[in-house]
């Protein structure tokens, strides 16, 4: 009897500490967060409000940055599965060779978030951003509202960026009728590798000089690359007569669009972004589907897809959205001006 007893009595006891540690929803979770490059200010900006809002819902988090480094991504990502990540939210430096981390997650059971830009041919749990195709569409409408016809240079992210394409795409459909219609020549396009300001310059100059300075109008993909552009335009004494679009809101390009140098940006809410992907992130780790709103094809797998919508900023209405939102404070831009510069800004009726 008092064996039996014994037996019923382990097995109990085990159970109830069985239960204890498979009971995921209690244990913390721990975030994985693989940056591709903290050097540019809008990701600056997504670590510290992923990190933020992983620190809301009590989750752990390791943010890693790759420097534009696919392998050392891949290392890392490797690090975080080692060191028992429950989830992995990336954002891919190159959108095929991540593939990769997807894989060794999934031989780990960890679910993957990709951040902002698509992780091709994997199976990522969730994939995340803006209707990146309308951020083309609005850089183009704006710039063809400035100057209906002539010239246009298309300046373009990185390759191997999926987001640059989308861009790429939005910003065609957005001149198409332009360009069928004979107004709009695309006078040429480039392609700049690591998404930086120096490749800009130089693709702008080399197409200034190709044109003899006939360039109408500039489609660039993001203001870090506006600003080379513009640097270049300037030394030909056509900054603020060339319209000049851009994306990420960033100061510089805020200082530029109030001088009238750069035309408009694409302004995406990064809080709702991180907040979002956060949320589904911990989900995920817990065995939670997140809602979604869409499944994007990504080459080989159809993934669940959340798309935020981007906004279209000029001079009219900086002040009702990245000013409003708190994505860069009037004190901020004030300081980044010449003495002056805001206040004539703002006493100027639009
Ligand atoms: C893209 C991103 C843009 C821009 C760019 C360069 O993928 O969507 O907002 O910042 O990378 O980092």
């Amino acid at each position: 009897m008092r064996v039996r007893q014994a037996i019923l009595a382990s097995i109990f006891l085990s159970g109830l500490v069985l239960s204890l540690e498979v009971r995921p929803e209690e244990a913390p979770v721990h975030i994985g967060f693989l940056l591709d490059n903290l050097k540019f200010e809008r990701w600056q900006r997504d670590s510290k409000l992923v990190q933020a809002r992983a620190g809301e819902l009590g989750a752990k988090i390791t943010v890693k940055d790759a420097e534009g480094d696919d392998d050392l991504q891949l290392q890392q990502a490797n690090q975080l599965l080692d060191a028992g990540v429950n989830v992995l939210i990336v954002v891919p430096h190159d959108a095929d060779k991540a593939a990769a981390i997807v894989q060794a997650a999934q031989r780990k059971g960890v679910p993957v978030v990709s951040y902002d830009r698509l992780i091709k041919n994997s199976p990522a749990s969730l994939y995340i951003s803006f209707d990146n195709v309308q951020v083309g569409k609005l850089q183009a409408s704006m710039v063809l509202a400035a100057v209906p016809q002539g010239n246009f240079f298309l300046l373009e992210g990185a390759p191997t960026d999926n987001n640059a394409h989308q861009f790429e795409r939005g910003q065609k459909l957005g001149l198409e009728e332009a360009t069928a219609g004979g107004r709009v020549t695309i006078a040429g396009e480039a392609w700049c590798r690591t998404w930086s300001r120096p490749e800009a310059y130089e693709a702008s100059v080399a197409a200034l000089k190709k044109t003899g300075g006939k360039i109408s109008a500039i489609v660039a993909a993001n203001d870090e690359i506006a600003g080379g552009a513009i640097q270049a335009l300037g030394e030909r004494k056509l900054a603020g007569s060339v319209p000049v679009s851009g994306q990420d809101a960033d100061l510089a390009a805020v200082v530029r669009i109030i001088r009238g140098t750069q035309t408009m940006t694409v302004y995406k809410p990064l809080g709702p972004l991180a907040k979002r992907a956060v949320d589904a992130a911990v989900a995920l780790a817990r065995g939670t589907k997140p809602s979604t709103s869409e499944n994007i094809p990504n080459g080989s797998y159809k993934v669940p897809a959340i798309l935020l919508q981007p906004i279209a900023v000029d001079q009219k209405n900086l002040g009702a959205t990245v000013i409003s939102d708190g994505f860069h404070t009037a004190e901020e831009i004030k300081k980044a001006l010449a003495p002056g510069e805001w206040e004539k800004f703002t006493s100027r009726k639009r």
